[in-house]
């Protein structure tokens, strides 16, 4: 069993997106253990993107990720990092595949609607950056 941390960004959430976007991880069949929409501090943000810092899309990739609330989540299923990844798709919505999350709804590299752990490690770290353990909840899920 594995969690890892999405985040739905400023832009899916002025499009009122989190709806469609939550339901498409609940119907693969991972569990939503932890949940919170947050308007993120400069300084969180810089954290979690620490390994962009100096590349050319550093500077705009903060200011869109403070510029409105985001949804804050972790998830927790049967290789949880890469099921999650699978359904959003690659960062270049051109890459994206079809029916993933980025291709159905992105058109934009920066704007591209949701965050996913790339690997075990990053969600370690990403989930210890947006929740204490007390804010993440343990219950059965009907298969
Ligand atoms: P995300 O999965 O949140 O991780 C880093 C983000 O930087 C990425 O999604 C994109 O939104 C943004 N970004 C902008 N330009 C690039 C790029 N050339 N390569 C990777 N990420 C980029």
């Amino acid at each position: 069993m594995e969690r890892t941390y999405l985040m739905i960004k400023p832009d899916g959430v002025q499009r009122g997106l989190i709806g469609e976007i939550i339901g498409r991880f609940e119907r693969k069949g991972l569990k939503l253990v932890g949940a919170k929409l947050i308007q993120m501090p400069l300084e969180l943000a810089e954290r979690h993107y620490a390994e962009h810092k100096g590349k050319d899309f550093y500077a705009r990739l903060l200011e869109f990720i403070t510029a409105g609330p985001v949804m804050a989540m972790v998830w927790e299923g049967d290789q949880a990092v890469s099921h999650a990844r699978a359904l959003i798709g690659k960062t270049n919505s051109l890459e994206a595949a079809p029916g993933t999350i980025r291709s159905d709804y992105a058109i934009h590299t920066n704007f591209n609607l949701i965050h996913g752990s790339d690997s075990h490690e990053s969600a370690l770290r990403e989930i210890g950056i947006f929740f204490r353990d007390d804010e993440l909840v343990s219950y059965e899920k009907a298969v």
